[in-house]
Order: structure tokens, then C-alpha cells, then sequence
């Protein structure tokens, strides 16, 4: 079976590049035919650079990285520097980058491949706010219908929020993005934290990627060793969740993961439960399912295809 074109949207943020080099690690089942920055765990240029960095750690500087919105659509832009650090991929030393940014904006290079490509043959894989999704969205909804499928991470349901009580922190950060996305009629899988919060980074799963004597395998264990302390402290977790790579897991074994073709929608105007992702599980509304909403993952299976992938860069 050919492999499936993607084009990963993302905040590098350590979880993110964990999923990308876990894309770059799939060639049989995933054609990267780019990257698109966009701010969230820290600003634009950090994103920028930190996913030319990640590109060069996997030998793989021939991924276009472009960069694209530098704040949500309405908003200040919030970051999460106490969770990622300064940096966004604080842990390990990583050298700057050497290959360039692509020139062009990364809507309009969202937009051209969707319309160039054959339609429903490219899939869209947002690791952060959907800003850029959404400005690609309402500046040429012609190519709303080309998408093959959303794979995002985002969103929380019985798992409540994770940057207020009741908000993800991507659809926190753009949610008017987030409802553009939701509402636009594209097919969507969500990795919410309900799901992500179950893939969490244990520590013989760390030693495992310490253990494979690579520099991505150090490299992915000493981003976990940084990033973890703030979930463990804020759940007094065996490990933090490794959010981002689950989409990617996705694409490669669906069978992995479990959850239900349902509603979601996003509260865009209340203070309180701004970002909230209102997942309607028990179907209790005729609102239409719009989203298929991810609540189990084979954890195991999982960081062994991670491990498995990465050993492969
Ligand atoms: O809430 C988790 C999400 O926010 C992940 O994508 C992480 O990288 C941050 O962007
Ligand atoms: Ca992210």
C-alpha cells in the first residue's frame, strides 16, 4: 500500500518532535511532504527552528520546513515555556539548524499541495493550535474538500483540561481556530487528552530509547527527562503523557487506539471554559458527530512501535 502524504502542523515542544521523528522513522506508511510551523508551546521562530532541528537529528534536512501564523486568529498568543522550556526542546544541547526555512508561508503552501495533490490523497496531522489550518480554511475553502482526513492532537473531555480546569492547551490557544476546524465538514480524528494521558512516559519505556545507543534514542530520552517533571509533579504521574506522537501512531496502526464518532464542539466565548472541547460522548443532543474522538490506546504497543521506528533513524 502506497504511503500516505502527510503534512505535519506542529509547536516544537519536545512531544512534537518526538512525533515527527517517529513520521520520518515510518516510510513505508508515512510521506512527510512538509512541515508548517506554527506558534504555541513557544514563539514562531523557536517552532521554526526547533523542527529544522529535529529534520537534521533524523538525517532527513530534505523535509521542507515552512513557517506560518505567529498568533492564534483573535488572541494573544499563550505559550507553555513551563512546560518545554526557554527553548521548547530544553533537555539535551541541540546544535542550530543549517538548513534554511522554505520562503514561502506555510498557508499557502498548505493551500498549493492540497490543490495540486489528488483530492482526498492528502492528510493533514495538526501537533499544535490549528491556526494555520484554520487561516488555510477561510482563505481558500476550496480545499476543505481535498483533505483526506484531520489526524490532531487536541481537546479533553472526562479528562478535563490541562493549561485551565477546563481547556487542552492547542485548542486553548486558538479557539476560534479550533471551531473553524471543527466545523468545517472535514473528516476528523481527534488524540485528545482523554487518550494521550494514557501513553505515559514510564521509566523502563525512557530506558528503552536510551537503550537504543542511537542520538535520536538519546536524544527523545533526555527531551522526556526534561519535559516529564511537570506533569509528574502536577499528577504525581508515573510519567508524562507523550501527547503528539500519537497522531502519528494513528496513521501507522489505527488499531491501537479506540474511541467514538461523536459531536465536539468549542467554547470560544465564555471566560470560564474558554478552549473547552464539549464532546457530546452519550450523544444526548441530535448535534451531528463530527469527530472521531479517541479514548483508549494500547500504551505497550505503542512506545514499542516508537522504540521500533526510532531505532530506525
Ligand atoms: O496539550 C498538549 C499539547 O500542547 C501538545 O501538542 C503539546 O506539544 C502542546 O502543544
Ligand atoms: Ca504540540
Amino acid at each position: 500500500m502506497a504511503a500516505r502524504k502527510i503534512i505535519i502542523d506542529t509547536d516544537p515542544g519536545q512531544d512534537d518532535a518526538v512525533a515527527i521523528l517517529l513520521a520520518l522513522g515510518s516510510l513505508e506508511e508515512v510521506e512527510v511532504l512538509g512541515i508548517t510551523a506554527v506558534a504555541g508551546n513557544v514563539p514562531l521562530p523557536l517552532t521554526a527552528k526547533n523542527a529544522r532541528i529535529v529534520c537534521e537529528l533524523a538525517g532527513r534536512p530534505d523535509v521542507p520546513v515552512y513557517a506560518g501564523c505567529d498568533a492564534p486568529l483573535m488572541r494573544k498568543l499563550v505559550t507553555a515555556e513551563h512546560v518545554h522550556g526557554k527553548t521548547g526542546l530544553d533537555g539535551p544541547a541541540m546544535p542550530d539548524p543549517v538548513t534554511e526555512l522554505q520562503p514561502e508561508h506555510a498557508v499557502d503552501f498548505i493551500i498549493e499541495t492540497l490543490r495540486q495533490e489528488a483530492a482526498g490523497t492528502v492528510t493533514l496531522c495538526p501537533l499544535g493550535p490549528l491556526t494555520n489550518i484554520a487561516t488555510a480554511f477561510q482563505r481558500a475553502p476550496d480545499i476543505i474538500e481535498k483533505v483526506q482526513e484531520i489526524v490532531l492532537m487536541g481537546g479533553a473531555y472526562f479528562e478535563v483540561g490541562n493549561i485551565t480546569p477546563a481547556a487542552e492547551f492547542n485548542i486553548y490557544v486558538d479557539p476560534e481556530a479550533a471551531d473553524i476546524v471543527l466545523k468545517s465538514g472535514a473528516r476528523i480524528v481527534m488524540m485528545p487528552l482523554d487518550v494521550t494521558h494514557r501513553a505515559l512516559t514510564t521509566a523502563p519505556r525512557v530506558e528503552a530509547f536510551r537503550a537504543l545507543g542511537t542520538e535520536p534514542g538519546r536524544m527523545v530520552a533526555e527531551w522526556t527527562d526534561f519535559f516529564e517533571r511537570f506533569d509528574k509533579e502536577k499528577y504525581g504521574s508515573q510519567g508524562a503523557p507523550l501527547h503528539d506522537p500519537c497522531v502519528i501512531a494513528y496513521l501507522i496502526r489505527p488499531d491501537l487506539f479506540e474511541g467514538r464518532f461523536i459531536n465536539v464542539e468549542v467554547e470560544t466565548q465564555s471566560p470560564l471554559t474558554l478552549g473547552m472541547t464539549v464532546a457530546d460522548y452519550w450523544r444526548v443532543t441530535d448535534r451531528p458527530a463530527n469527530a472521531l474522538f479517541m479514548q483508549q490506546i494500547d500504551a505497550e504497543a505503542f512506545f514499542a512501535l516508537l522504540a521500533e521506528r526510532i531505532a530506525r533513524l
